[in-house]
This record gives structure tokens, C-alpha cells and sequence, in this order.
């Protein structure tokens, strides 16, 4: 049912929402702001990191809070690419497409990913393993081409290290590839590209 269709006839869940104890996370932001319509964006990031992806039902939800049009709130989730409308996978891959990372080949890393995984930037691979995203920098151009990989954040990758990892991090259990990545991985250094 698309979002135009739900404005219509709202959802259960939307009425429902005072059970899901993920919702006060929302609230708690909404009050936070005022409930001001200028806090969408806060808003939205925190019903991102609270349900891992903003669903037809959790748009509506803050549409009705900030008495937003509905198309509003939908159009700017899917302006900004850092919301996600689909549930992400088991593990996450965010490739940098910065400028910095961009001209040390990070496309090419998207490129293998994309050929081995099946799956283009925002999707998720069908047995829901994992999850390809870009971002446009992530604040750590001096180490470019730079990806994370389940909220780590790695530098100076090619397309074979990235495999690699991504590789071993898909075939192990959660803890164990939690760990491999970690011990990798790389703080950022350096503010993002101008
Ligand atoms: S452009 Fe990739 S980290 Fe800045």
C-alpha cells in the first residue's frame, strides 16, 4: 500500500504505537525539539537508529506528531541517502563516494560488491546477510578510498581488501566477524572533503 493510500486509511500499527516501547525514543526527540516542524530531520535520525529503517507506518507516526504533510516526510527520507526506507541486512557495508574516496577508485569497490553480492547501493542481499550503502564523506578523506563495515570504520581499501572482509564478515557468526572487523579498523582523522 503505498504511502498516499495509508494517509487515507491509517494503519493499526500507527494507533498501536503507544505499545512499542521504540516509539518513546521518538517521543523523547519530539518533545526534545517542541515538537517544531524544523526537527524532522532529528527526528527521523532518531526513528532510524530506533527501528533500523523508517517504514510507511513509522513516517505516518511522525507526520501526525509534527503535523506534516504525510508526502513531506516521505520525500524528505527519501531525499536524504542516509535514511533508509528497507530493513537493512545482518551486517552493513557504507561505502564513502566523497570526493577523496571517489577519485581513489571507491567506485570500484561499490563495482566488486555489487558483482559478488548481487546488490546495488540500498539494497540488501536476499537472505538479508548484508546490506550496500554509499555515503557522500565520512569524515576521513585522508585515508580514502574509506568504507565501514557494521559501524567500523576502515581506510586505504581496494576492491580486494574490501572483498576480503566483507567475505569473512558475511560467512561468520555475528560476534565472531564483529570481532575480525574491529581489530582493522581505524579511527577518523581528518574533517571531511570542502
Ligand atoms: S570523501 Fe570519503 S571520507 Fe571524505
Amino acid at each position: 500500500m503505498s504511502i498516499a493510500n495509508k494517509q487515507k486509511n491509517p494503519p493499526a500499527k500507527v494507533e498501536e504505537a503507544r505499545t512499542d516501547t521504540r516509539y518513546k525514543l521518538v517521543d523523547r526527540t519530539l518533545k526534545r525539539f517542541h515538537y517544531q516542524q524544523d526537527a524532522l530531520i532529528e527526528v527521523l535520525h532518531t526513528a532510524q537508529e530506533a527501528f533500523g529503517f523508517l517504514d510507511d507506518d513509522l513516517m505516518i507516526y511522525i507526520a501526525r506528531a509534527l503535523k506534516l504533510p504525510q508526502s513531506w516526510v516521505y520525500g524528505v527520507a527519501t531525499f536524504y541517502h542516509f535514511f533508509s526506507l528497507e530493513p537493512q541486512g545482518e551486517h552493513t557495508c557504507v561505502v564513502c563516494m566523497g570526493t577523496a574516496c571517489y577519485v581513489k577508485r571507491a567506485a570500484e569497490i561499490i563495482a566488486t560488491v555489487q558483482d559478488e553480492f548481487g546488490i546495488a547501493p540500498g539494497q540488501t542481499t536476499a537472505d538479508g546477510k548484508l546490506s550496500l550503502a554509499t555515503a557522500r564523506c565520512l569524515g576521513s578523506c585522508g585515508l580514502a578510498p574509506v568504507m565501514v563495515i557494521d559501524n567500523q570504520v576502515l581506510g586505504k581499501e581496494t576492491p580486494d581488501t574490501a572483498m576480503s572482509r566483507l567475505r569473512e564478515v558475511v560467512a561468520a557468526p555475528a560476534a565472531t566477524a564483529t570481532a575480525s572487523v574491529s581489530s582493522a579498523t581505524i579511527e577518523p582523522q581528518e574533517g571531511p572533503t570542502p
